[in-house]
């Protein structure tokens, strides 16, 4: 089984495709070397860099903590890569855990109570903490005091212990399962949207240099174009045509090479992977198009919920090929063409829907029974 979240946990990209967003362990180490150090460095994402720069530029004039930073976006867009970049900024030191990590209120009190003053503390999967720390969080973001719980029972009490002023910066693939206590207490909320090829491109080409690996022009608009609107994918698949060119050809990452390697490793032309087409496929063939829900159409395909909303429907709505409606998961006109099929003539159409053409859950074309 695969979670999204759980790095460690995570199956290896390999055996979930090339376009799997999440990291696998010794991706990680690879990942470091071509993480951006600097805002500056920082591709896309313009609007999230300007208001950040801002949040932290105006932090140090007032010589105090920013505010607390809540960073919201799919796997592989660069969550981390932003968290390390803000410390950096600030040069202050950076303390990373995780929501998982943290399953009782003592984990995230050992946490905060050795935190230096500036100190910059990443939480990332932030929605996966267990909830008693929640609320110890919520008083530490918002009066640098941690209430450390003494004895058991009628006879507990809690002392409360003041901790340096630090800057939380939190991150989430699901920003909707915050509770609203935590949410409010951010100063500033970055969205992380899917990159435009171009963006990658650029990504693309920084991380060749990098690699010490001949990227040409065309090579990276095509491996841009098959990337998922993904930074971590669009690494994965540069190392990927460069083992190619390296083992059966000539070493240039031509357009050609790259080609022939993403055929390979299964990537296809959109960068729709095995996961992204066990959807439509099973959305198409057994459901007719839908409407169908998200956890039949999680079981139908073997995965978990969380790894169908979080990892492949949002590449897939985004695509064109599916479209969430309050009836539940629609395939569109397009991804009966991808898939090389003729939609019944009764088949529900999530685009007329999801592009406001008919209102909402009375999808267009259909009659509804
Ligand atoms: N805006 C960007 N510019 C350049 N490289 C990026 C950018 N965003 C992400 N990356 C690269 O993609 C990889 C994954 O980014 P990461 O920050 O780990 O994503 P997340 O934490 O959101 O899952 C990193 O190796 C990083 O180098
Ligand atoms: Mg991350």
């Amino acid at each position: 089984m695969y979670h999204p979240h759980d790095e460690s946990a995570a199956a290896s990209p390999r055996e979930r495709g090339a376009v799997s967003p999440d990291a696998g362990a010794d991706e990680r180490q690879i990942e470091g070397a071509l993480r951006p150090r600097a805002l500056d460095e920082f591709v896309g994402q313009q609007r999230v860099r300007e208001q950040l720069s801002l949040v932290l530029h105006s932090a140090q004039r007032r010589n105090r903590a920013p505010d607390h930073i809540l960073m919201s976006g799919g796997p592989g867009l660069g969550k981390t890569t932003l968290a390390m970049i803000i410390a950096a900024e600030l040069g202050a030191p950076l303390r990373i855990t995780s929501g998982p990590a943290i399953e009782r209120s003592g984990d995230l009190a050992a946490v905060l109570s050795t935190l230096q003053e500036g100190e910059v503390l990443f939480l990332d999967e932030i929605h996966r903490m267990a909830r008693p720390a929640e609320e110890m969080l919520y008083v530490a973001m918002e009066d640098f005091r941690v209430d450390v719980v003494v004895g058991k029972g009628p006879g507990a009490t809690a002392i409360p212990l003041d901790i340096a002023p630090f800057t939380l910066v939190g991150a989430t693939t699901r920003a909707g399962m915050l509770p609203a206590p935590l949410r409010d207490r951010f100063g500033f909320t970055a969205h992380m949207d899917f990159y435009t090829p171009e963006e990658l491109e650029l990504i693309l080409h920084r991380s060749a240099g990098l690699l010490g690996a001949p990227l040409e022009e065309d090579a990276a608009r095509e491996i841009a174009g098959r990337s998922r609107g993904t930074p971590r994918i669009a690494n994965r698949l540069l190392r990927r045509v460069r083992d190619y060119a390296e083992v059966r050809g000539d070493g240039r990452l031509s357009l050609d090479t790259a080609r022939a390697a993403l055929e390979l490793y299964e990537v296809d032309q959109l960068g729709l992977d095995r996961l992204d087409r066990a959807i439509l496929d099973v959305l198409l063939h057994r459901f007719r198009g839908g409407p169908v829900g998200l956890s039949t159409l999680a079981v139908s395909v073997g995965e978990e919920a969380e790894t169908v909303e979080v990892v492949a429907e949002p590449f897939l709505v985004r695509s064109g090929f599916l479209a969430r409606t309050p009836r539940g998961r629609v395939a569109t006109p397009q991804a009966w063409a991808h898939l090389g099929l003729t939609p019944p003539p009764d088949a529900a159409f999530g685009a007329a829907a999801a592009n406001g053409a008919s209102p909402a859950g009375q999808p267009g074309g259909v009659a509804t029974p």
